[in-house]
């Protein structure tokens, strides 16, 4: 295992779309979703809860279960192939290998009959990981960083560890068998605020020192304007906008981007000013099947978003899909959905 190694494969998903099987049939909770991971970058996926950014980052390791499956779509990592056609054997070694994650509530999926040295273990040998005490060196290392006692952590069990603690270990397991692809799905939301800042930076430095890919996913857009370099907002299972980070939060332009800005009180200036959105995100039922999916929010909303889909605009680095910003980009032409997977719609 080489630290130094640095080879930060790009992510291609292209026209990702994930359904999940309801009373009412199966219903998209990710839709026609075009999101590239540049190399060696940290992309932010924000959202309310509910908009899909647990389901997308399922699909990165081709790991949404029943009743949910990917109708269609495919995710490219280099050097694996399209991670949605894997299967069997290839796709576990993927996982934690290539790809390293820390899956939602992750904090409560430790094993309670083991320490977590010895899951640790476990996962090294599932891996084939030949200098064992090397794996548990590198652990000790990164849990020290991350300002837990390494050494005591993992001769614990999961219950003698606090939330904050189980997160930080999940970030650790994430990072430990250096994959160069990292998915770390909402990694700070049980810390408090002084330990979140510690770990963000933590997660950037071996970012960088690693030559990593990393997706972090979250609802809060404090989190991903202090890690991200580039950034996509999610709404409703669609990505509705995406760009530098910097650019995004500094020139919002979908109305929803607008909305997320808005309802965050400032430190500094006028605490009146932080305006929660109105109204609630939708679920996976409520998603409005034809037109803008975020119309029933949007104080701007027009005839013409009331049918079809807005417009997935190119301008610049950004990509935006509103008819507000027709005429500043150019049209992405429009993909027919790809080949569709088990086709036996409820
Ligand atoms: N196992 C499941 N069965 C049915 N619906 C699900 C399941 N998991 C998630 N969903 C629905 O899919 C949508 C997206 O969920 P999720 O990806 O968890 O969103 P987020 O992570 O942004 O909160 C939600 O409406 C959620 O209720
Ligand atoms: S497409 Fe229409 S409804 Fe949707 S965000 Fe843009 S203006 Fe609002
Ligand atoms: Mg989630």
């Amino acid at each position: 295992m080489s630290v130094t190694d640095k080879r930060a494969p790009g992510v291609r998903i292209n026209d990702l779309s994930v359904v999940y099987r309801t009373g009412a049939g199966e219903l998209p909770a990710v839709r026609g979703v075009d999101l590239e991971l540049v190399p060696g970058t940290i992309t932010g996926v924000v959202g309310e809860s509910g908009s899909g950014k647990s389901t997308l980052a399922l699909s990165l390791l081709n790991a949404v279960q029943p009743p949910g499956r990917i109708r269609s779509g495919s995710v490219d990592i280099d050097g694996l192939g399209d991670v949605v056609i894997l299967g069997g054997d290839d796709l576990r070694k993927t996982r934690g290998r290539h790809v390293g994650y820390v899956f939602q509530a992750a904090q409560n999926s430790l094993n309670p009959l083991k320490t977590i040295g010895k899951q640790l273990l476990d996962l090294g040998r599932s891996h084939d990981v030949d200098d064992l005490p090397g794996l548990v060196k590198e652990a000790r290392s990164l849990l020290d960083r991350m300002g837990l006692d390494g050494a005591r952590v993992l001769d614990s069990y999961q219950h003698e560890l606090s939330g904050g603690m189980r997160q930080r270990v999940g970030i650790m397991l994430a990072l430990v068998l250096n994959a160069h692809v990292v998915v770390l799905d909402e990694p700070t939301t049980a810390l408090d605020m002084i330990t979140q800042a510690t770990i963000l930076r933590i997660i950037r430095e071996v970012h960088e020192e690693r030559g990593l890919t990393t997706l972090v996913i979250t609802h809060d857009l404090g989190v991903v304007a202090e890690i991200a370099d580039r950034l996509a907002v999610m709404y409703g299972g669609r990505l509705v906008e995406q760009g530098p980070t910097r650019e995004v939060l500094g020139e919002p332009k979908h109305p929803y981007t607008r909305g997320l800005l808005q309802a965050i009180p400032r430190l500094v200036g006028d605490i009146d000013e932080a305006r929660a959105l109105p109204g609630r995100p939708p679920t996976l039922s409520t998603i409005p099947p034809d037109g803008c999916v975020f119309r029933e929010r949007c104080a701007v909303r027009m005839d013409v978003c009331e049918t079809g889909e807005p417009p997935v605009l190119t301008i610049g680095p950004r990509v935006v899909a509103c008819h507000t910003a027709a005429g500043e980009g150019e049209q992405k032409e429009t993909v027919t959905t790809g080949p569709t997977r088990g086709e036996e719609q409820a």
